[in-house]
């Protein structure tokens, strides 16, 4: 068995951190850096830009030839298998689906994926060339402007980017979305049935005061609309169609749910994380608490941490360090209490949100085994999540059962639908699918 490879490696890259994963979390079974990956086969899935193909898109006319066939649930592979570098290489450019298209974007990324299983824990690992040559390790900060700390860096499909008023910063990411046969069509058409027009950078998209006068986003007290499934929508699609709280639960209770859970290189990596979602009427984060919190005060108008001079060797950061180091502001290992007093000068950084594994609880923080690796312009992330899990906003992995997976990668400095996607694929725990998951012994 080879010993915390990636681990090793990795600690090695954070500019003063001590600890990355705590000794317990680490020891012996359970690591999934101490997996030998060189035993379990490697299965490339293409990810390409699916622009704005939304759901509406796929069941309207502008479809061609397939939106009925897509409305009565046929699979999109029946039609577009092996196209993936194709439709991502049409779909980048400007067009019917890219009206914001991103400078230099690449349409297709070839992922390396494996998976394996032991008594107690499913075992993944990504692979994946990043656009850059460097880590999406930054995410947006809080600059101060000599008056006022003010947000800075926007992913760029916004068009404070495109313009060029602000730089694109915004962290890399790897997404996984699973079912267990108990949501109509997702076994055949993915995280398409998520998608939908009215989402943020999707066409349509309402105001933040008429989703705010929405019976089912008041509710839920949410300004903008995210991934949804169409059973929680009266006529299975609009985003202002919701059913009530009540007929929501019930499908949640049934498990018509996909479990969404991303791998985050700012706001989860820098603590051995990976944060925990479901998608249902909305992307919902799990009970409890994720590893990443706001770093605003917003009575004070300014941070709520600094980096620890003492740990970090300052306590900002400046424009010229954001590409060269990791800037995560971890609170348990290089953060302290801002202090309004400490001489701050215009274009000093603190990073929009602060990051903590011991504040992480509950079913948010399950995913809480996954370390990436930045070498020679490719991510190496590996995943561990237990078996079995008993939380009602998860999908427990089993022996024996067979899920459908979707794979999201959001690189160079990105978010919403700015990801590479995949078609859906089934993954099997000693059983036969798509890819099958080595039993490690
Ligand atoms: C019955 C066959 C069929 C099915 C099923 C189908 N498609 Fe299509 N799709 C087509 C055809 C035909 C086109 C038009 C291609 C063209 O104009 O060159 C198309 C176009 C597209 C495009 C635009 C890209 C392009 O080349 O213009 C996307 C994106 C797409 N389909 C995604 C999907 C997804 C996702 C699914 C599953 C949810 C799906 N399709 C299901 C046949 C199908």
């Amino acid at each position: 068995m080879k010993k915390y490879l990636g681990l090793t490696s990795g600690i090695g890259m954070f500019a003063g951190a001590s600890i990355v994963l705590s000794a317990s979390a680490l020891a012996g079974a359970g690591d999934p850096a101490a997996v030998d990956w060189s035993k379990v086969p490697t299965t490339e899935i293409g990810l390409f830009w699916p622009g704005q193909s939304t759901y509406d898109y796929l069941i309207s006319p502008r479809h061609k030839r397939a939106d009925l066939q897509t409305r009565e649930g046929e699979a999109c592979v029946d039609c577009h298998k092996g196209e993936e570098k194709e439709i991502g290489n049409k779909l980048v450019v400007e067009g019917d689906l890219e009206p914001m298209p991103v400078e230099g974007k690449n349409g297709f990324i070839n992922l390396k994926f494996q998976v394996a299983y032991d008594d107690n824990d499913a075992y993944f690992r990504f692979q994946w060339k990043t656009l850059n040559n460097y880590p999406g390790w930054a995410h947006p900060y809080y600059r101060y402007d000599g008056k006022a700390w003010k947000v800075y860096g926007y992913p760029k499909l916004d068009a404070v980017v495109q313009d060029g008023e602000q730089p694109g910063i915004y962290e890399d990411r790897m997404s996984m979305m699973i079912d267990d046969g108990k949501v109509e069509n997702y076994a055949k058409q993915g995280c398409w049935i998520t998608c939908h027009d009215g989402q943020r950078d999707n066409p349509d998209r309402p105001t933040t005061d008429e989703v705010k006068a929405n019976a089912l986003f008041k509710y839920l007290k949410k300004k903008d609309v995210r991934k949804y499934l169409p059973s929680t929508r009266t006529d299975g699609s609009s985003w202002d169609k919701g059913k009530t709280p009540e007929e929501i639960a019930k499908i949640k209770a049934a498990g018509g749910f996909l479990d969404l859970m991303q791998w985050r290189g700012h706001r989860s990596n820098p603590v051995g994380m990976s944060d925990d979602f479901y998608v249902l009427e909305y992307r919902n984060s799990d009970a409890g608490k994720n590893p990443f919190s706001s770093n605003f005060d917003k009575k004070a108008k300014h941070p709520k941490y600094m980096y620890d001079e003492k740990k970090f060797g300052k306590k900002f950061v400046r424009v010229e360090d954001i590409r060269k180091m990791e800037t995560a502001l971890v609170r348990e290992r290089n953060a302290v209490p801002f202090d309004p007093n400490a001489g701050w000068k215009e274009g000093d950084l603190i990073p929009k949100y602060v990051i903590s594994r011991e504040d992480a609880k509950g079913s948010a923080a399950d995913n809480n085994r996954s370390k990436g690796v930045w070498k020679d312009g490719v991510w190496t992330v590996v995943w561990a999540r237990k078996l079995g899990l008993t939380n009602p906003d998860d999908k427990a992995l089993k022996e024996g059962g067979v899920y459908t997976f979707g794979f999201a990668a959001h690189d160079d400095n990105i978010t919403t639908r700015g990801h590479h996607v995949s078609f859906p694929v089934s993954i099997g725990f000693g059983a036969k699918a798509d890819i099958e998951a080595t039993k490690l012994n």
